[in-house]
């Protein structure tokens, strides 16, 4: 594997193997792993947490960082992202890890450097490590990921997350039931293996209600009425949930909205853990990019 790009570039035995590699890691402790090797950041839109895992998971495994934000960079000088890719290039990245609104970016990136790149975020494209962290989530807190059953809802149409994470539980065989109003399930999208519903009900027999964001800036109109109505048809409250129903959100949650702020700290709340397996399976990735595995030993 060249790049992490997509849900797409994967098979369940890559998925399996890198779930795995994160949970043998001692994320504690700083391994000297990738030294010598250089991991660009570069970031074209907001983050929080994508960004300082990734950050966070090059540091632990001793290679040297470079963060780039389009703020504050020559991006906001009118240079384009070839032309950013180019500069940076000729510090010879091994790895650039790139976020930016347009899909399609990351493969662009690709074209201009030699380094591996994984996708951050393409517009509402794709989140590849996004996924992986959340299966590793997921598998962490309920054992076993064949058979399991994923509500996710809210704002599927804008959402990256969605789109990877529905191929990626398809791959593990769990099953994935998309849910929200008409506006926000994209036409289609049962083709990636996932049912729709649009009845909030249907979340109760889901192992995991994944809630979703609404996410504003990618809206070019208005797809719900307003932000208490949409709260009060498909906020995620107390009452909508049985206990032991785990809840998951990618963050950034806004609280009152799309999720209850008691549902969000409750002990069922898998959301800071998806923040911790976020460090483990980022540090996986650059390590499976990074490092040549052993070669198979060819049976004569
Ligand atoms: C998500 C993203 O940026 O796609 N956040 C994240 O990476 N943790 C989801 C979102 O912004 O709603």
């Amino acid at each position: 594997m060249k790049h992490l790009l997509s849900i797409g570039d994967l098979t369940r035995d890559d998925i399996e193997r890198i779930l795995d590699s994160a949970a043998a890691l001692a994320v504690d402790e700083k391994l000297p792993t990738l030294k010598g090797k250089l991991v660009l950041n570069l970031f074209f839109e907001s983050s929080t947490r994508t960004s300082s895992s990734f950050e966070l998971a090059a540091k632990k495994l001793s290679a040297d960082v470079l963060s780039l934000k389009a703020a504050g960079s020559s991006v906001d000088k009118g240079e384009s992202l070839k032309d950013t890719v180019l500069t940076l290039a000729a510090y010879e990245p091994h790895a650039i890890v790139v976020r930016h609104p347009q899909i399609g970016a990351p493969e662009l990136v690709a074209r201009y450097s030699d380094a591996a790149i994984v996708n951050a975020g393409d517009g509402k494209h794709q989140h590849p490590t996004q996924a992986l962290l959340d299966l590793f989530t997921m598998r962490d807190a309920l054992g076993s990921l064949d058979g399991l059953h994923v509500a996710i809802v809210g704002d599927v149409l804008h959402s990256r997350v969605a789109r990877s994470l529905v191929q990626a539980l398809a791959l593990v065989g769990s099953r994935t039931t998309l849910v929200g109003p008409p506006t926000l399930l994209p036409r289609g999208i049962e083709e990636l293996g996932c049912g729709i519903s649009t009845d909030i009900g249907s979340i109760e027999t889901a192992d995991v209600v994944y809630v979703l964001r609404l996410q504003r800036e990618r809206m070019e109109s208005a797809y719900v009425p307003s932000l208490r109505e949409y709260a009060a048809r498909w906020g995620i409250t107390p009452g909508r949930i049985r206990p032991g129903q785990k809840v998951m959100h990618p963050g950034p949650i806004n609280r009152g909205v799309e999720i209850d702020a008691r549902v969000a700290d409750s002990p069922d709340s898998l959301i800071l853990a998806q923040v911790s397996s976020g460090l483990a399976v980022r540090m996986a990735v650059l390590q499976e990019l990074l490092v040549a595995r052993p070669a198979l030993e060819v049976v004569a």
